[in-house]
């Protein structure tokens, strides 16, 4: 990673991260699917007492490292770290476990999450490309437009797929992730403005109130098993937490840095435009009386028969809208190959460029992969168990590679690293009783809620 971050750097870095798909596009469907309400409220109590408390981890075992995933799982098991950096610790043998450098794989997950991720980037560039022409005003035609997207148009898709491939290659090829960030400085406060502005145009509509009911009445009779663990997967999905983003991002983070208040910052913000995006987006559906239940297309059918309804004006805001999301997409997606890069560049030696060939190879095909199974002609050869191979990348990294880094990060800070190292650094940020109430959750919150969810998913328990 090279130089630090300033510290506003880093909290718009981690927020260009956090901010993505997962905020305005994946949210307010799965609210949908899992039936509103109930599913909302699990959700903010996921990031509250795990999200939260996950992120703030990973953030430390960055920050204390200053390594990549890999290597900080090493690095902070071997006793002559602890003694160089708390200068007074007495020399102790590591009785840890050489398989938590294992634990860094989790790195991993950032090419599966990428090779659908760079998929739905694509949509939202093709519909940069309608806003120009023709938005649609009647609901029937606005779900066809996207449903022949997906099921028929597979050039058109790998086309996009591809452009999305090549600019987030570029971009981390040329390691202008500086430049990258300053536009970000522009693009997240405009699409926060865009966002803000329909949100009080969502306001002023008369299904604003059946939006806010959706949102905030629970119907706890569409809380299953599935809702609970999708709930908890969405937490770990929207804060960018265990892949080892945040771990990367904060390894270059500056001694002064306040872990703490900037992790709950960006978790504010995070949470703060899913939520008004998910009432918007209600709001806009229930007035042009569409189904809350559109799956991923939610987004795509929506917004743009609102769009349509303002004539020229509307097309502008629906080409601002578009284009900032694509950014607040494109800066997730760098943020997530960053961690495997940084482990082929500096545990495999490889040159950034050949880094970046071999992972941007898995995930474009990966891409292709989540594409073909959704068409109407390829779909059945890539469903496999009733679900298709885009659905199964996102549930298994959503529901299951995340929450496992997440725990494992956890479990390794609560119980491998030095407790009174750990201490040392966060109180440099906060106080004691919020620590102890951090650590205990930590040890015990995360582990135990993130285990029996899984498993009980499994049917085995
Ligand atoms: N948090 C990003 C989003 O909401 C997705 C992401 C997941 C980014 C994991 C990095 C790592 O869109």
């Amino acid at each position: 990673m090279g130089n630090k971050f300033s510290k506003i750097g880093f909290i718009l870095a981690a927020a260009g991260s956090a901010v993505g798909l997962g905020n305005i596009w994946k949210f307010p469907y799965i609210v949908g699917e899992y039936g509103g309400g109930a599913f909302v409220l699990l959700y903010l109590a996921a990031i509250l007492f795990i999200g939260l408390s996950a992120f703030i981890a990973e953030s430390f075992l960055g920050k204390i490292s200053e390594s990549n995933a890999v290597t900080a799982f090493e690095k902070m098991t071997s006793t002559r770290f602890k003694e160089s950096t708390l200068g007074t610790i007495e020399e102790k043998s590591s009785t840890a476990s050489p398989l938590w450098k294992y634990a860094g794989f989790m790195v991993l997950s950032g090419l599966v999450i990428l090779s659908f991720y760079s998929v739905v980037l694509g949509w939202i560039i093709n519909y940069i490309f309608i806003s120009f022409s023709s938005l649609s005003t009647d609901v029937k035609v606005a779900e066809e437009t996207f449903s022949s997207l997906i099921s028929e148009d597979i050039f058109k898709q790998i086309f996009f797929h591809t452009l999305v491939a090549l600019t987030v290659v570029w971009i981390v090829l040329k390691g202008i992730k500086d430049g990258i960030e300053k536009a970000n400085l522009v693009l997240m406060p405009l699409l926060g403005v865009i966002l803000l502005g329909l949100f009080v145009y969502a306001i002023s509509l008369d299904s604003f109130s059946e939006a806010v009911k959706f949102m905030f009445v629970p119907d706890w009779s569409k809380i299953d098993e599935h809702a609970l663990l999708a709930a908890l997967g969405q937490a770990f999905f929207t804060l960018s937490v265990g892949v080892g983003t945040i771990l990367t991002y904060s390894a270059a983070l500056p001694k002064e840095a306040n872990v703490v208040k900037s992790s709950i910052l960006v978790t504010i913000i995070d949470t703060g435009i899913a939520i008004i995006a998910g009432l918007t987006i209600f709001a806009f559906l229930f007035e042009a009386g569409a189904e809350s239940s559109g799956g991923p297309g939610l987004v795509f059918i929506s917004l743009p028969l609102i769009f349509a309804k303002w004539g020229i004006i509307g097309q502008i805001i629906s080409i601002s809208f578009f284009v900032a999301l694509a950014f607040a997409g494109i800066t997730s997606a760098v943020s997530m190959i960053e961690p495997i890069l940084l482990y082929f560049i500096e545990r495999l030696d490889y040159s950034r460029k050949k880094a970046v060939l071999v992972c941007g190879s898995i995930f474009y095909v990966g891409g292709l992969i989540a594409l073909l199974s959704m068409s109407k002609d390829y779909g059945e050869y890539l469903t496999f168990f009733g679900k298709n191979a885009f659905d199964w990348m996102d549930f298994v990294t959503s529901s299951i590679t995340l929450p496992l880094g997440g725990i494992l990060i956890c479990l390794f800070l609560g119980f491998v690293v030095d407790k009174e190292l750990i201490k040392s650094h966060f109180l440099k940020s906060s106080t004691e009783r919020i620590f102890n109430i951090w650590y205990a959750t930590i040890r015990y919150v995360v582990p135990t809620a993130v285990s029996i969810l899984m498993l009980n998913k499994l049917g085995l328990f």
